[in-house]
């Protein structure tokens, strides 16, 4: 009955197309990307909420700032009063916005809470006082099941979650609230979770944008143990095309793994880039490992793949050599980065540039 009565509410709201978007967070790295995209290759309207935080940047949407297509909010999502405002005037919802480094989950959990937990909350609640949404994507990712062991199944989407960080563990909730708007209202929300991504974009803390700078600079690259956890490497393009498949063929309350098929350890990851940059090996450093430090991500898609008729098109060789071209052509973009408030973060943890 309760599912009979949640499908009727998700019919009477499919009565017209999406045409108007609030993407949330699309000044980070996934979400410029997902804009580009819907630029791109779609007409929608897009309102672009961002608190512009150390992550944020908008040099990285400049291309489209003329656009009558396309709108820029500086807000928090957070903010009950704005949320409630910014719905009015859209059909959906794409949520990227997050604190979303782990190592600074660890150092203080508290914005992880506000921003990904709360700030979830009160996008869905204000989703749900408007009557023409119809369609809510919230952005997940893979660290919400845990970690897996070498000879362990990928994960599928109905697995348990069990996060270890504080960044995941600020996922797994928030993934817990938009299950909960579906079963309980009937908001039409779909899940997505997808695995470690690259590509253009990406602020230079995470491992790949991190070690292609320190590399191009001859710095040590700092790897957390022993180098040999293992990640699943999808390309940006990929993980955007698949949260638009979702926006636009995914059934509310369901959720879509998305990943790369492409696991690799760190070290092989760093290997790469040192042997595309024609850089030597004796810049690896070995540093203390992360405090609870998942071993092993690996994403099964094969529901993506069959419902969604999404699949990965980018082999990790052509996605590494055109995220290593875009960092060395685009010098100025994160070198505006090392100079600005993040320069005290990085040289307390990597020393100067
Ligand atoms: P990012 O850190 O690059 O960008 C986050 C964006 O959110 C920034 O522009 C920031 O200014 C904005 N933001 C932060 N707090 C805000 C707030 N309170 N209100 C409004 N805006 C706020 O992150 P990303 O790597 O682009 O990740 C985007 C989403 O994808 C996140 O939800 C993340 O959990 C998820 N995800 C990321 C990966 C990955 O590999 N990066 C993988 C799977 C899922
Ligand atoms: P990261 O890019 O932070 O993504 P996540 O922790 O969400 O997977 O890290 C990817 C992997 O690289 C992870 O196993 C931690 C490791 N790592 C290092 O070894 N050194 C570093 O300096 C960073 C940032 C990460």
């Amino acid at each position: 009955m309760d599912q009979v009565f949640t499908a009727f509410l998700f019919l009477l709201k499919m009565g017209n197309e999406i045409k108007s978007i609030l993407v949330t967070g699309g000044c980070g790295f996934i979400g410029s990307n997902f804009i580009h995209l819907c630029l791109r290759e779609r007409d929608y309207e897009i309102i672009n909420l961002d608190a512009l935080t150390y992550a944020g940047n908008l040099e990285n949407l400049k291309d489209y700032e003329s656009d009558s297509r396309y709108k820029f909010v500086k807000g928090q999502i957070e903010d009950p009063e704005l949320i409630k405002d910014l719905m009015q005037e859209v059909d959906a919802v794409v949520h990227f916005a997050a604190e979303s480094h782990v190592d600074r989950s660890i150092e203080d959990q508290k914005p992880f809470v506000i921003t990904n937990v709360l700030g979830t909350q009160v996008l869905l609640s204000g989703a749900l006082n408007s009557p023409r949404l119809k369609r809510f994507v919230h952005v997940s990712t893979d660290e919400v099941y845990g970690s897996l062991r070498p000879d362990d199944r990928p994960f599928k989407e109905d697995d348990h979650l069990h996060p270890n960080s504080p960044y995941s563990a600020s996922k797994a909730s928030s993934d817990l609230f938009c299950r909960a708007s579906f079963k309980t209202y009937g908001l039409p929300v779909v899940i997505t979770r997808c695995s470690n991504n690259y590509g253009p974009y990406q602020f230079p803390e995470k491992l790949i944008p991190l070690m292609c700078i320190n590399a191009m600079a001859d710095k040590p690259l700092p790897i957390y143990g022993d180098g040999s956890n293992v990640r699943d490497w999808i390309y940006v393009e990929d993980h955007c095309k698949g949260v638009l498949a979702a926006l636009e063929q995914g059934v509310p309350g369901e959720i879509y793994n998305f990943g790369g098929e492409c696991e690799l350890s760190n070290l092989e990851v760093v290997k790469t880039i040192l042997k595309i940059l024609k850089k030597p090996e004796d810049l690896i450093t070995f540093v203390a490992d992360r405090p609870g430090h998942d071993f092993r991500y690996a994403m099964d898609i094969t529901k993506a793949q069959k419902e969604l008729g999404w699949k990965p098109e980018w082999t990790f060789s052509r996605g590494i050599e055109m995220t290593i071209k875009w960092y060395q052509e685009n010098r100025g973009w994160w070198e505006k980065i090392l100079s600005g408030d993040y320069r005290d973060y990085y040289h307390r943890r990597y020393g100067s540039l």
